[in-house]
Protein backbone atom coordinates (compact mmCIF):
# COMPACT_ATOMS: atom_id res chain seq x y z
CA UNK A 1 0.00 0.00 0.00
CA UNK A 2 1.29 3.45 -0.95
CA UNK A 3 0.51 5.99 1.91
CA UNK A 4 1.96 8.92 -0.53
CA UNK A 5 -0.65 11.09 -1.02
CA UNK A 6 -1.22 12.87 -4.99
CA UNK A 7 -0.83 16.48 -4.86
CA UNK A 8 -4.36 16.52 -5.99
CA UNK A 9 -5.33 14.69 -2.87
CA UNK A 10 -3.28 17.17 -0.42
CA UNK A 11 -4.66 19.94 -2.28
CA UNK A 12 -8.35 18.91 -1.51
CA UNK A 13 -6.93 17.92 2.24
CA UNK A 14 -5.48 21.93 2.52
CA UNK A 15 -8.77 23.22 1.05
CA UNK A 16 -10.96 21.03 3.39
CA UNK A 17 -8.62 22.22 6.57
CA UNK A 18 -8.93 26.14 5.41
CA UNK A 19 -12.63 25.67 5.38
CA UNK A 20 -12.58 23.62 8.34
CA UNK A 21 -10.84 26.25 11.05
CA UNK A 22 -11.69 28.98 9.37
CA UNK A 23 -15.71 28.99 9.22
CA UNK A 24 -16.40 25.22 10.87
CA UNK A 25 -14.62 25.37 13.85
CA UNK A 26 -15.42 28.67 15.32
CA UNK A 27 -19.13 27.93 14.86
CA UNK A 28 -19.02 24.71 16.40
CA UNK A 29 -19.72 25.22 20.20
CA UNK A 30 -23.02 27.41 19.20
CA UNK A 31 -24.25 24.93 17.01
CA UNK A 32 -23.90 22.50 19.15
CA UNK A 33 -25.50 24.08 22.29
CA UNK A 34 -28.37 25.56 20.02
CA UNK A 35 -28.56 22.07 18.40
CA UNK A 36 -28.88 24.03 14.83
CA UNK A 37 -28.71 22.46 11.67
CA UNK A 38 -25.33 23.52 9.94
CA UNK A 39 -27.49 24.69 6.73
CA UNK A 40 -24.58 27.42 6.15
CA UNK A 41 -22.12 24.95 6.22
CA UNK A 42 -23.82 22.60 3.97
CA UNK A 43 -24.01 25.00 1.15
CA UNK A 44 -20.41 26.31 1.70
CA UNK A 45 -19.37 22.58 1.22
CA UNK A 46 -21.37 22.28 -1.68
CA UNK A 47 -19.54 24.91 -3.49
CA UNK A 48 -16.33 23.12 -2.78
CA UNK A 49 -17.46 19.90 -3.74
CA UNK A 50 -17.52 18.36 -0.58
CA UNK A 51 -20.94 16.58 -0.93
CA UNK A 52 -20.54 14.37 -3.73
CA UNK A 53 -17.34 13.61 -3.84
CA UNK A 54 -17.10 10.63 -4.95
CA UNK A 55 -19.88 11.11 -7.58
CA UNK A 56 -18.85 11.42 -11.36
CA UNK A 57 -19.13 14.97 -12.63
CA UNK A 58 -21.52 14.08 -15.09
CA UNK A 59 -23.48 13.33 -12.19
CA UNK A 60 -22.66 16.74 -9.92
CA UNK A 61 -19.90 14.91 -7.76
CA UNK A 62 -16.47 15.40 -7.87
CA UNK A 63 -15.48 12.89 -8.99
CA UNK A 64 -12.63 12.18 -6.45
CA UNK A 65 -10.95 8.97 -4.71
CA UNK A 66 -12.40 7.26 -1.48
CA UNK A 67 -8.81 8.45 0.47
CA UNK A 68 -9.58 11.72 -0.99
CA UNK A 69 -13.29 11.83 0.87
CA UNK A 70 -11.64 10.54 3.86
CA UNK A 71 -8.64 13.58 3.98
CA UNK A 72 -11.81 15.97 3.71
CA UNK A 73 -14.17 14.00 6.51
CA UNK A 74 -11.40 14.09 8.95
CA UNK A 75 -10.90 17.93 8.93
CA UNK A 76 -14.61 18.76 8.85
CA UNK A 77 -14.89 16.22 11.75
CA UNK A 78 -12.52 17.38 13.73
CA UNK A 79 -13.93 21.05 13.60
CA UNK A 80 -17.21 19.53 13.92
CA UNK A 81 -18.67 16.19 14.36
CA UNK A 82 -21.95 17.10 13.81
CA UNK A 83 -21.02 18.71 10.39
CA UNK A 84 -19.02 15.94 9.55
CA UNK A 85 -21.76 13.14 10.29
CA UNK A 86 -24.23 15.69 7.60
CA UNK A 87 -21.68 15.14 4.39
CA UNK A 88 -20.61 11.41 5.38
CA UNK A 89 -24.45 10.51 4.70
CA UNK A 90 -25.00 12.39 2.09
CA UNK A 91 -22.07 11.19 0.67
CA UNK A 92 -21.77 7.32 1.88
CA UNK A 93 -25.12 6.70 2.67
CA UNK A 94 -27.26 8.34 0.12
CA UNK A 95 -24.94 9.06 -2.90
CA UNK A 96 -23.22 6.31 -3.22
CA UNK A 97 -25.88 3.53 -3.65
CA UNK A 98 -28.05 5.94 -5.91
CA UNK A 99 -24.48 5.88 -8.33
CA UNK A 100 -24.15 2.37 -7.81
CA UNK A 101 -27.58 0.96 -8.41
CA UNK A 102 -29.56 3.43 -10.37
CA UNK A 103 -31.00 3.60 -13.77
CA UNK A 104 -30.14 6.76 -15.49
CA UNK A 105 -33.51 8.36 -15.06
CA UNK A 106 -32.84 7.36 -11.19
CA UNK A 107 -29.68 9.17 -11.32
CA UNK A 108 -30.90 12.18 -13.42
CA UNK A 109 -34.11 12.55 -10.42
CA UNK A 110 -32.29 11.36 -7.32
CA UNK A 111 -28.35 12.06 -7.98
CA UNK A 112 -27.44 15.24 -9.50
CA UNK A 113 -28.79 18.18 -6.72
CA UNK A 114 -28.12 15.75 -4.24
CA UNK A 115 -24.19 15.13 -5.33
CA UNK A 116 -23.65 18.63 -6.22
CA UNK A 117 -24.99 19.65 -2.85
CA UNK A 118 -28.13 21.42 -3.73
CA UNK A 119 -30.17 18.40 -2.04
CA UNK A 120 -29.73 16.59 0.74
CA UNK A 121 -30.40 12.53 1.58
CA UNK A 122 -30.62 10.26 4.04
CA UNK A 123 -30.67 6.48 4.55
CA UNK A 124 -33.43 4.65 6.39
CA UNK A 125 -32.52 1.06 7.69
CA UNK A 126 -33.51 0.92 11.64
CA UNK A 127 -36.86 0.70 12.71
CA UNK A 128 -38.17 1.51 16.31
CA UNK A 129 -37.88 -2.80 16.48
CA UNK A 130 -35.00 -3.72 14.34
CA UNK A 131 -31.70 -1.72 15.20
CA UNK A 132 -28.74 -4.25 14.48
CA UNK A 133 -31.21 -7.21 12.84
CA UNK A 134 -31.46 -4.85 10.04
CA UNK A 135 -32.90 -8.14 7.96
CA UNK A 136 -36.06 -8.18 10.34
CA UNK A 137 -37.40 -5.27 8.93
CA UNK A 138 -41.18 -4.60 9.73
CA UNK A 139 -41.63 -1.64 6.75
CA UNK A 140 -43.89 -3.13 3.97
CA UNK A 141 -44.20 -2.50 0.15
CA UNK A 142 -46.56 -3.82 -1.48
CA UNK A 143 -47.21 -3.36 -5.66
CA UNK A 144 -50.33 -2.19 -6.63
CA UNK A 145 -50.17 -1.80 -10.55
CA UNK A 146 -47.35 0.78 -11.61
CA UNK A 147 -46.75 1.64 -7.87
CA UNK A 148 -45.50 0.04 -4.60
CA UNK A 149 -47.75 1.31 -0.83
CA UNK A 150 -44.71 1.82 1.82
CA UNK A 151 -45.85 1.02 5.42
CA UNK A 152 -43.86 1.82 8.34
CA UNK A 153 -41.47 3.89 10.44
CA UNK A 154 -37.93 4.42 10.18
CA UNK A 155 -35.68 5.77 13.40
CA UNK A 156 -32.52 8.04 14.43
CA UNK A 157 -32.18 9.17 10.39
CA UNK A 158 -29.61 10.77 10.48
CA UNK A 159 -30.57 14.12 7.71
CA UNK A 160 -34.07 13.18 8.48
CA UNK A 161 -35.54 16.45 8.86
CA UNK A 162 -33.83 18.47 6.20
CA UNK A 163 -33.82 15.35 3.18
CA UNK A 164 -34.84 16.10 0.18
CA UNK A 165 -35.07 12.32 -0.31
CA UNK A 166 -34.58 8.90 1.58
CA UNK A 167 -32.82 5.68 0.67
CA UNK A 168 -35.91 3.12 2.24
CA UNK A 169 -35.60 -0.55 3.17
CA UNK A 170 -38.95 -2.56 3.14
CA UNK A 171 -40.10 -5.70 2.94
CA UNK A 172 -42.09 -6.92 -0.96
CA UNK A 173 -42.34 -10.23 0.58
CA UNK A 174 -42.04 -11.44 4.20
CA UNK A 175 -41.74 -15.24 3.46
CA UNK A 176 -38.24 -15.23 1.80
CA UNK A 177 -36.65 -13.09 4.58
CA UNK A 178 -33.48 -10.98 3.99
CA UNK A 179 -33.99 -11.72 0.29
CA UNK A 180 -37.68 -10.29 0.52
CA UNK A 181 -36.31 -6.89 1.27
CA UNK A 182 -36.04 -4.10 -1.48
CA UNK A 183 -34.69 -0.58 -2.16
CA UNK A 184 -36.67 2.59 -2.62
CA UNK A 185 -35.93 6.14 -3.21
CA UNK A 186 -38.52 8.51 -1.86
CA UNK A 187 -38.85 12.13 -2.06
CA UNK A 188 -40.07 14.70 0.92
CA UNK A 189 -43.19 15.83 -0.64
CA UNK A 190 -44.50 12.44 -1.60
CA UNK A 191 -48.05 12.07 0.40
CA UNK A 192 -48.18 9.69 3.25
CA UNK A 193 -44.24 10.32 3.92
CA UNK A 194 -43.67 12.71 7.05
CA UNK A 195 -40.93 13.61 9.61
CA UNK A 196 -42.10 11.85 13.18
CA UNK A 197 -40.46 12.31 16.42
CA UNK A 198 -36.99 14.56 16.52
CA UNK A 199 -34.66 12.86 18.45
CA UNK A 200 -33.02 15.03 21.24
CA UNK A 201 -29.37 13.49 21.28
CA UNK A 202 -26.88 13.50 23.90
CA UNK A 203 -23.82 14.27 20.96
CA UNK A 204 -23.76 15.40 17.54
CA UNK A 205 -26.65 18.04 18.77
CA UNK A 206 -26.26 20.06 15.23
CA UNK A 207 -27.00 17.06 13.19
CA UNK A 208 -30.90 16.15 12.65
CA UNK A 209 -32.30 12.87 13.48
CA UNK A 210 -35.45 12.03 13.35
CA UNK A 211 -37.97 9.24 12.31
CA UNK A 212 -39.81 8.89 8.90
CA UNK A 213 -43.24 7.78 9.12
CA UNK A 214 -44.43 5.76 5.89
CA UNK A 215 -48.58 6.05 5.69
CA UNK A 216 -49.81 4.20 2.71
CA UNK A 217 -46.78 6.16 0.78
CA UNK A 218 -47.36 5.58 -3.25
CA UNK A 219 -43.99 5.71 -5.32
CA UNK A 220 -43.76 5.05 -8.73
CA UNK A 221 -42.54 1.45 -9.83
CA UNK A 222 -39.97 3.02 -10.92
CA UNK A 223 -38.06 4.52 -7.31
CA UNK A 224 -37.35 0.87 -6.91
CA UNK A 225 -34.06 0.63 -6.71
CA UNK A 226 -31.86 -2.13 -7.79
CA UNK A 227 -34.45 -5.25 -7.93
CA UNK A 228 -36.93 -6.54 -5.85
CA UNK A 229 -35.05 -8.34 -3.14
CA UNK A 230 -32.09 -7.21 -3.24
CA UNK A 231 -32.68 -4.43 -1.01
CA UNK A 232 -30.55 -5.92 1.81
CA UNK A 233 -27.24 -6.22 -0.04
CA UNK A 234 -28.07 -2.27 -0.77
CA UNK A 235 -28.15 -1.94 2.56
CA UNK A 236 -25.31 -4.06 3.11
CA UNK A 237 -22.82 -2.49 0.32
CA UNK A 238 -23.73 0.71 1.32
CA UNK A 239 -22.66 0.21 5.16
CA UNK A 240 -19.47 -0.78 4.39
CA UNK A 241 -18.24 2.27 2.28
CA UNK A 242 -20.64 4.33 5.27
CA UNK A 243 -18.24 2.03 7.81
CA UNK A 244 -15.54 4.19 6.41
CA UNK A 245 -16.85 7.39 6.48
CA UNK A 246 -17.85 6.94 10.30
CA UNK A 247 -14.56 5.52 11.14
CA UNK A 248 -12.85 9.15 9.78
CA UNK A 249 -15.16 11.02 11.57
CA UNK A 250 -13.99 9.09 14.58
CA UNK A 251 -10.18 10.25 13.56
CA UNK A 252 -11.52 13.71 13.24
CA UNK A 253 -12.76 13.82 16.88
CA UNK A 254 -10.00 11.86 18.09
CA UNK A 255 -7.16 14.07 16.55
CA UNK A 256 -9.19 17.15 17.64
CA UNK A 257 -8.96 15.60 21.72
CA UNK A 258 -5.60 14.96 21.22
CA UNK A 259 -4.79 18.60 19.87
CA UNK A 260 -6.49 20.16 22.75
CA UNK A 261 -5.56 18.19 25.47
CA UNK A 262 -1.83 19.46 23.74
CA UNK A 263 -2.36 22.84 23.95
CA UNK A 264 -4.37 22.91 26.91
CA UNK A 265 -1.24 20.63 28.88
CA UNK A 266 1.57 23.43 27.18
CA UNK A 267 -0.38 26.41 29.20
CA UNK A 268 -2.40 25.15 31.92
CA UNK A 269 0.39 25.45 35.58
CA UNK A 270 0.33 22.92 38.37
CA UNK A 271 2.62 22.55 41.13
CA UNK A 272 4.81 25.36 39.65
CA UNK A 273 5.48 23.97 35.83
CA UNK A 274 2.71 23.31 32.95
CA UNK A 275 1.18 19.66 33.51
CA UNK A 276 2.67 19.21 30.21
CA UNK A 277 6.22 18.10 32.01
CA UNK A 278 4.10 15.34 34.13
CA UNK A 279 5.06 11.44 32.83
CA UNK A 280 1.04 10.78 33.29
CA UNK A 281 -0.05 13.85 30.93
CA UNK A 282 3.61 13.04 28.56
CA UNK A 283 1.66 8.90 28.81
CA UNK A 284 -1.69 10.18 28.38
CA UNK A 285 -0.54 11.86 25.48
CA UNK A 286 1.40 9.30 23.95
CA UNK A 287 -1.32 6.82 24.14
CA UNK A 288 -3.88 9.60 22.56
CA UNK A 289 -1.53 9.91 19.34
CA UNK A 290 -0.65 6.06 18.53
CA UNK A 291 -4.13 5.89 18.92
CA UNK A 292 -5.46 8.38 16.57
CA UNK A 293 -2.33 7.18 13.94
CA UNK A 294 -3.86 4.16 14.10
CA UNK A 295 -7.37 4.58 13.68
CA UNK A 296 -5.86 6.61 10.70
CA UNK A 297 -4.33 4.08 9.15
CA UNK A 298 -6.82 1.17 9.24
CA UNK A 299 -9.18 3.98 7.75
CA UNK A 300 -6.69 4.56 4.78
CA UNK A 301 -6.46 0.37 4.61
CA UNK A 302 -10.14 0.88 3.86
CA UNK A 303 -10.53 3.54 1.52
CA UNK A 304 -7.46 2.53 -0.18
CA UNK A 305 -8.81 -1.03 -0.70
CA UNK A 306 -12.17 0.49 -2.06
CA UNK A 307 -10.06 2.59 -4.90
CA UNK A 308 -8.23 -0.33 -5.56
CA UNK A 309 -11.23 -2.46 -6.12
CA UNK A 310 -9.65 -4.94 -3.17
CA UNK A 311 -12.69 -5.92 -0.67
CA UNK A 312 -12.96 -3.78 2.16
CA UNK A 313 -15.84 -5.14 4.27
CA UNK A 314 -13.86 -6.39 6.92
CA UNK A 315 -11.64 -3.95 6.46
CA UNK A 316 -13.71 -1.06 7.03
CA UNK A 317 -15.85 -2.67 10.28
CA UNK A 318 -12.12 -3.09 11.63
CA UNK A 319 -11.48 0.96 11.13
CA UNK A 320 -14.70 1.88 12.18
CA UNK A 321 -14.74 -0.52 15.14
CA UNK A 322 -10.82 0.91 16.33
CA UNK A 323 -11.84 4.28 15.54
CA UNK A 324 -14.25 4.98 17.33
CA UNK A 325 -13.30 3.21 20.67
CA UNK A 326 -10.14 5.35 19.80
CA UNK A 327 -12.34 8.54 19.75
CA UNK A 328 -13.61 7.75 22.95
CA UNK A 329 -10.95 6.78 24.67
CA UNK A 330 -8.54 10.27 23.50
CA UNK A 331 -11.89 12.19 24.56
CA UNK A 332 -12.34 10.78 27.46
CA UNK A 333 -8.40 11.44 28.11
CA UNK A 334 -9.02 15.17 26.62
CA UNK A 335 -11.38 15.61 29.56
CA UNK A 336 -9.46 14.51 32.33
CA UNK A 337 -6.54 16.05 30.86
CA UNK A 338 -8.91 19.54 31.04
CA UNK A 339 -10.02 18.68 34.67
CA UNK A 340 -12.94 20.74 35.59
CA UNK A 341 -12.52 22.95 32.64
CA UNK A 342 -13.02 19.27 30.66
CA UNK A 343 -16.82 19.15 32.36
CA UNK A 344 -17.78 22.57 31.37
CA UNK A 345 -19.09 24.38 27.90
CA UNK A 346 -16.43 26.74 27.51
CA UNK A 347 -13.75 24.03 26.60
CA UNK A 348 -14.30 21.61 23.53
CA UNK A 349 -13.57 18.97 25.83
CA UNK A 350 -17.13 17.99 26.59
CA UNK A 351 -18.23 18.14 23.37
CA UNK A 352 -15.84 15.77 21.77
CA UNK A 353 -16.47 13.35 24.73
CA UNK A 354 -20.41 13.76 23.68
CA UNK A 355 -20.03 13.29 20.10
CA UNK A 356 -17.50 10.84 20.26
CA UNK A 357 -20.06 7.89 21.73
CA UNK A 358 -22.41 7.90 18.75
CA UNK A 359 -19.03 6.29 16.60
CA UNK A 360 -19.23 3.44 18.69
CA UNK A 361 -22.73 3.06 18.04
CA UNK A 362 -24.50 4.41 14.24
CA UNK A 363 -23.89 2.63 11.27
CA UNK A 364 -23.38 -0.43 12.76
CA UNK A 365 -22.84 -1.14 16.44
CA UNK A 366 -18.77 -2.18 18.13
CA UNK A 367 -20.48 -5.64 18.41
CA UNK A 368 -22.11 -5.84 14.94
CA UNK A 369 -18.16 -4.65 13.66
CA UNK A 370 -16.59 -7.81 15.23
CA UNK A 371 -19.26 -9.75 14.00
CA UNK A 372 -18.72 -8.73 10.64
CA UNK A 373 -15.00 -9.22 11.22
CA UNK A 374 -15.12 -12.36 12.83
CA UNK A 375 -17.44 -13.50 10.03
CA UNK A 376 -15.07 -12.61 7.30
CA UNK A 377 -12.12 -14.64 8.99
CA UNK A 378 -14.45 -17.41 9.10
CA UNK A 379 -14.87 -17.33 5.47
CA UNK A 380 -12.13 -16.97 4.06
CA UNK A 381 -9.11 -18.09 6.69
N1 LIG B 1 -22.24 -6.64 1.00
C1 LIG B 1 -23.08 -7.32 0.19
N2 LIG B 1 -23.85 -8.36 0.62
C2 LIG B 1 -23.75 -8.70 1.92
C3 LIG B 1 -22.91 -8.03 2.82
C4 LIG B 1 -22.12 -6.97 2.32
N3 LIG B 1 -21.29 -6.29 3.11
N4 LIG B 1 -23.04 -8.57 4.05
C5 LIG B 1 -23.93 -9.57 3.94
N5 LIG B 1 -24.37 -9.63 2.66
C6 LIG B 1 -25.28 -10.61 2.08
C7 LIG B 1 -24.79 -12.01 2.42
O1 LIG B 1 -23.86 -12.47 1.46
C8 LIG B 1 -26.07 -12.80 2.41
O2 LIG B 1 -26.41 -13.12 1.07
P1 LIG B 1 -26.91 -14.62 0.66
O3 LIG B 1 -28.14 -14.81 1.50
O4 LIG B 1 -27.18 -14.49 -0.80
O5 LIG B 1 -25.78 -15.53 1.02
C9 LIG B 1 -27.11 -11.82 2.92
O6 LIG B 1 -26.56 -10.50 2.73
C10 LIG B 1 -27.41 -12.01 4.39
O7 LIG B 1 -26.21 -11.88 5.11
P2 LIG B 1 -26.06 -12.34 6.60
O8 LIG B 1 -26.56 -13.75 6.75
O9 LIG B 1 -24.68 -12.03 7.05
O10 LIG B 1 -27.13 -11.37 7.34
P3 LIG B 1 -27.53 -11.23 8.87
O11 LIG B 1 -28.99 -11.12 8.97
O12 LIG B 1 -26.84 -12.26 9.71
O13 LIG B 1 -26.97 -9.75 9.24
C11 LIG B 1 -25.36 -8.10 9.89
C12 LIG B 1 -25.67 -9.36 9.08
C13 LIG B 1 -23.91 -7.80 9.60
C14 LIG B 1 -25.55 -8.30 11.38
C15 LIG B 1 -26.26 -6.93 9.38
O14 LIG B 1 -27.61 -7.13 9.77
C16 LIG B 1 -25.82 -5.59 9.90
O15 LIG B 1 -24.89 -4.98 9.36
N6 LIG B 1 -26.49 -5.05 10.95
C17 LIG B 1 -26.23 -3.70 11.44
C18 LIG B 1 -27.12 -2.73 10.72
C19 LIG B 1 -26.62 -1.32 10.83
O16 LIG B 1 -25.44 -1.04 10.68
N7 LIG B 1 -27.56 -0.40 11.06
C20 LIG B 1 -27.25 0.99 11.09
C21 LIG B 1 -28.19 1.71 10.15
S1 LIG B 1 -27.72 3.28 9.53
C22 LIG B 1 -27.65 4.34 10.83
O17 LIG B 1 -26.96 4.07 11.76
C23 LIG B 1 -28.47 5.59 10.84
C24 LIG B 1 -27.83 6.73 10.19
O18 LIG B 1 -28.53 7.54 9.63
C25 LIG B 1 -26.39 7.02 10.29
Amino acid sequence: MDFALSDEQKMIQQMARDFAEKDVAPMASLLDQKAQFPSQHVAKMAELGLMGMMVPPEWGGSGLDTVSYVLALEEISAACASTGVTMSVNNSLYCAPVQKFGTEAQKERFLKAYALGQKLGCYGLSEPGTGSDAAHQQTTAKKDGDSYILNGRKNFITNGPHADAALLFAMTDKEKGNKGISAFLVEKETPGYSIGKIEKKLGICASSTSEIVLEDCRIPKGHLLGEEGQGFKVAMWTLDGGRIGIATQAVGIARASLEAAIRYSKEREAFGQAICHFQTIQNYLAEMATRVDAARLLTYQAAWNKDNNLSYSKEAAMAKNFASEAAVWCADRCVQIFGGYGYVKEYPAERYYRDAKITEIYEGTSEIQKMVIARSLLRDC
